[in-house]
């Protein structure tokens, strides 16, 4: 079997480690949004992945809604894409320990995102968040899938899975993983904080000034664009004019992946505009864009019984591609099975 002879199948992921932010709206959500009904879909919300590091159990189902909330809101169909939380599907983590197995502990050295987690407190971190690209690797290949839509931030995890299918491969003398290409296209795979346009926008970071929730209401949206970093100088008269400019930039980017267009587009309506035009514009786009999600987020989160079963049943039709590929892989290590 060739990379090509696989079925196009498209899988990805998020955290339920916090409220989803327009980093993982635009880099990720609105992207998968994209890609469904073209390809077969599979999106998860991965739970196993959220405890790496401490999650209050009286929140983590939750979030784990939440997030699931907001694939819904934003357009994900569970009639077109499967939508699930990983833990209801063992697999995962059955895959994940056979690719323990298989990947190198040089290659979890490598990993940035583990050395910027882990900071100077490497020798205190649990060893899941060590292990989490295994696991990962384990989320896509269990699926057979051939593309992974991400942000910017998850390229070398995609990579790494790449190299561990590569290696299973290899080892077992079998062509049975697919070499997975990361999908990583548009103006907005690495939206960056408000603050500090050197820094990518996240779940986690320490001023909620940083970064816009997807549960904000337009009042704080606004304030926040408004509030939002720049240099004092306008916008520039072509992109290039953005290079140097990170908070800039990110700004541009951010209002043509909410407008569907590229920051060319956004720079050609704006040619040397001002800030006081500019971030008002960019706080009534966003308001435009989000407040219909949050709103929605908001009444399937009123009826979490409704969200756990779409997530059952979507976890049953993950479980059915899934169980013949682990069971296939557990034949190809050796273990018995009786
Ligand atoms: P997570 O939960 O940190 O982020 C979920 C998705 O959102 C994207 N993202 C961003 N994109 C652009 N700009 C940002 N500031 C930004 N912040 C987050 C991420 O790139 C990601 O696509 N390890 C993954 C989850 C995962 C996964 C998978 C993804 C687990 N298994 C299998 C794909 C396939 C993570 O922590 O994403």
């Amino acid at each position: 079997m060739t990379e090509s002879t696989f079925t196009p199948r498209v899988f990805s992921g998020i955290k339920p480690s916090g409220g989803l932010t327009l980093g993982n709206y635009l880099g990720a959500i609105k992207r998968f949004v994209g890609m469904q009904g073209k390809v077969e879909t599979i999106y998860c919300v991965v739970d196993l992945h959220a405890i790496t590091v401490w999650q209050d159990p009286a929140q983590l189902a939750n979030m784990t809604r939440e997030v699931a909330a907001g694939y819904l809101a934003a357009g994900l169909d569970p009639t077109q894409s499967i939508l699930f939380n990983q833990s209801q599907v063992s697999g995962h983590a059955e895959l994940g320990w056979i690719f323990n197995c298989v990947a190198r502990v040089g290659w979890m050295n490598r990993m940035t995102q583990f050395k910027d987690k882990a900071g100077s407190n490497a020798e205190k971190v649990s060893l899941g968040l060590y292990a989490y690209p295994s696991l990962m690797a384990a989320d896509i290949l269990l699926y057979h899938a051939t593309q992974v839509p991400v942000g910017e931030d998850q390229k070398q995890h995609v990579e790494l899975t790449r190299d561990i299918a590569a290696k299973f491969n290899h080892d077992f003398k079998t062509d049975f993983f697919p070499i997975t290409e990361p999908v990583i296209d548009g103006p907005a795979t690495r939206v960056m904080n408000l603050r500090d346009g050197t820094k990518k926008m996240s779940k986690s970071g320490e001023s909620d000034m940083e970064r816009i929730n997807m549960t904000d209401d337009a009042t704080t949206i606004a304030k926040k664009f408004k509030k939002a970093k720049t240099d004092p100088a306008p916008l520039p008269e072509t992109v290039e004019g953005l290079a140097t400019r990170p908070e800039a930039r990110n700004l541009v980017e951010i209002y043509a992946a909410l407008e569907d267009t590229t920051p060319e587009a956004v720079i050609a309506q704006y040619p040397g505009a001002g800030w006081g035009t500019f971030k008002p514009a960019l706080a009534d786009l966003a308001v435009a864009k989000l407040a219909p999600i949050s709103d929605e987020m908001a009444r399937l989160m009123n009826d979490p019984a409704e969200i756990d079963r779409i997530l059952g049943k979507g976890s049953e039709k993950a479980r059915a591609i899934a169980e013949p590929i682990l069971k296939k892989t557990y034949e190809i290590v050796g273990l018995l099975r009786s």
